[in-house]
Formats: structure tokens, C-alpha cells, sequence
């Protein structure tokens, strides 16, 4: 099957990476979110990010406008969704809301059209099994910032065909991405190994083993991380970082239990960098 026109399904943080790396491999996007301001702020996050390469010289000013030509913004599901051989699916963490979301896209996009999620840590089979195609769906786990990160975690559920895997795993090269394939298990591979050391340097900081700065600092010059632990928990979300462990939690026991002071930063909205202030203060 040949992939021509892709819907992505939220223009975040993750979704508008999406739908630019998309373009920027040739492929003709709908870009669709709830909001006009959602929709809005996407292509504001694609625009700066494009014209950054332009500035570096990395792109040709054409080059940028032909990308953002191919992008098509819109509030309306079926407009985005008629026609496309693929629907990335980035919408909000949330079982029953990513439910409802295939029970109405499978009024609209044609039968051989692909599903492909975006979850960080949802079960790819319990999504699969609402719709009447589970072989054609499958995990695509991208990672933040999504133009800049190398990988990409393809995700198989229970019903998932061999040849969806070898469609999204082409798929992923010609977006520019490394692949990893794994089994469905709570969190797939990264997040299970990577939320766990987050959620540990959230212990240490409410214990005072050391400040925050200090536990960031000593990750990046002791273990050559690109970013110290808490610092990344703030780029990627603190309400993201806590989800994901109260899933693993969940499923795999106590050892996953979220850090209180995760808890009590999500509580007070500190999410990190999106809403201003995490563990650090991003408005000064
Ligand atoms: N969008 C696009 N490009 C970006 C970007 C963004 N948001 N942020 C940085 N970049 C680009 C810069 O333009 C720069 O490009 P260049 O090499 O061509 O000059 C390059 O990335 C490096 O950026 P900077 O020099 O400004 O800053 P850093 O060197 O500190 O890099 C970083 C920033 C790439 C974010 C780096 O800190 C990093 O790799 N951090 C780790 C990120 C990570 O672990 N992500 C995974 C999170 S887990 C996840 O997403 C899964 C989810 O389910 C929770």
C-alpha cells in the first residue's frame, strides 16, 4: 500500500512534530485539533522551527514554504480525516476520549486506511479491539521534541497484521526515523525504562539528596545525558511523566509508584515548560 495522504490528530507538543516531519518527507497532512487556538499554536511551533532552518541554512525558503503548503489545518474531523491512507493519532492521553475518537474516524476514513497510535503508555490492543480494523492498527510512539529525536517505537497489539508492521516500519524510515519494534507491555520499552529514572530523580529531590540543579547536573556529566532528569521530565510534562507511572503502577506494582512530589507539581500545575513553570520557572 502506498502512503499519500496522512491525518494527524492534535497539534501539540507531539502532534505538530508529526505532522512536520510528515511534510517535510513529502507526504500531504491534515492537521486537525479541537480548537482554532490549538491549531494556531501547531503551525506557529512548525513555522518558527522551519524558518530556524532556514536561518541556519539547513533549508532553502522554498523548500519551507512547500512544507507548510502541505499542511492543512483544520478544526473539522471529517475534513481532515476523508480520503487519508493513514491517521496518526496524538490526542489526549486518555483511554475512553481515544476511543470515541475511532468509533467516529471509522464512519469517515476509506477501509484501507491505517490507524497508528501515539500513545506514550495506552494499550494499542484495548484500542484496537473498538474498531473494525485491528489488524491495520498499530503503536507509533515518537519522542520530544519529535523534528529533533531519532526514534521512533513501533508498538504491535494483539491483532496487529504483519503487514501493518512492515507498512509503519517503511513508514518510519521515510520520515527520517530509527525504528524499534516491541511487544505491547505497559509503557513499551523507552518510557518503562526512562519514566522510572524520572520518577527516582523526583525521590531524591523531595528527600534532599541533593537540589534539583545538582541531580540535573550529575546525570548530564556523569551519565553524558543530553538533559538532566527533572529538566526532562519539565520538557516532556510533568501531568505526562505522572500518567505514564500511575499506568505502570497500575499493571506492574509498587515499584512504579509515582513520587509525591511528581503528584503535588501536577496538582499545582506546574507541567514543566508548557505551562510555565515544573520543577524549574521558565517565566523569568
Ligand atoms: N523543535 C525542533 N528542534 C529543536 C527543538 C524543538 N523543540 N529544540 C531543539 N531543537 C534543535 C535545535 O534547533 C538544535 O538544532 P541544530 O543542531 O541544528 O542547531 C538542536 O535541536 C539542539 O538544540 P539546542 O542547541 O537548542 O539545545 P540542546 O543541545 O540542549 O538540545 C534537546 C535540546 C534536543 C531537546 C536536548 O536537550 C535533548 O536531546 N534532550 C533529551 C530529549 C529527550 O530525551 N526526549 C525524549 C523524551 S521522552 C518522550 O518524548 C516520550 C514521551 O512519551 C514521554
Amino acid at each position: 500500500m502506498e502512503i499519500k495522504k496522512i491525518c494527524v490528530l492534535g497539534a501539540g507538543l507531539m502532534g505538530n512534530g508529526i505532522a512536520q516531519v510528515c511534510a517535510q518527507a513529502g507526504y500531504e497532512v491534515t492537521m486537525r485539533d479541537i480548537e482554532q487556538r490549538f491549531i494556531d499554536g501547531g503551525m506557529k511551533t512548525i513555522t518558527k522551527n522551519l524558518a530556524r532552518d532556514v536561518e541556519k541554512g539547513k533549508r532553502t525558503q522554498a523548500d519551507m514554504d512547500a512544507i507548510l503548503g502541505r499542511i492543512k489545518p483544520t478544526v473539522d474531523l471529517k475534513e481532515a480525516a476523508t480520503g487519508v491512507d493513514v491517521v496518526v493519532e496524538v490526542v489526549i492521553e486518555v483511554m475512553d476520549v481515544k476511543k470515541q475518537v475511532y468509533t467516529e474516524l471509522e464512519k469517515i476514513v476509506p477501509e484501507h486506511c491505517l490507524f497508528f497510535t501515539n500513545t506514550s503508555g495506552l494499550s494499542i490492543t484495548e484500542m484496537a479491539a473498538i474498531t473494525k480494523r485491528p489488524g491495520k492498527f498499530i503503536g507509533t510512539h515518537f519522542f520530544n521534541p519529535v523534528p529533533v529525536m531519532r526514534l521512533l517505537e513501533i508498538i504491535r497489539g494483539y491483532e496487529t497484521s504483519d503487514e501493518t508492521l512492515e507498512i509503519a516500519k517503511a513508514w518510519g524510515k521515510t520520515i527520517g526515523k530509527e525504528v524499534i519494534v516491541v511487544r505491547e507491555a505497559p509503557a513499551f520499552a523507552v518510557n518503562r525504562i526512562l519514566c522510572t529514572m524520572l520518577n527516582e530523580a523526583f525521590f531524591a529531590l523531595d528527600e534532599g539528596v541533593a537540589t534539583a540543579e545538582d541531580i540535573d547536573k550529575g546525570m548530564v556529566l556523569g551519565c553524558n545525558h543530553p538533559i538532566g532528569p527533572l529538566a526532562l521530565s519539565d520538557l516532556v510534562g510533568n501531568e505526562t511523566l505522572l500518567r505514564i507511572m500511575e499506568g505502570l503502577n497500575r499493571e506492574l506494582g509498587d515499584k512504579y509508584r509515582p513520587a509525591p512530589l511528581l503528584k503535588k507539581l501536577v496538582r499545582a500545575g506546574r507541567y514543566g515548560r508548557k505551562t510555565g513553570k515544573g520543577v524549574y520557572d521558565y517565566t523569568k
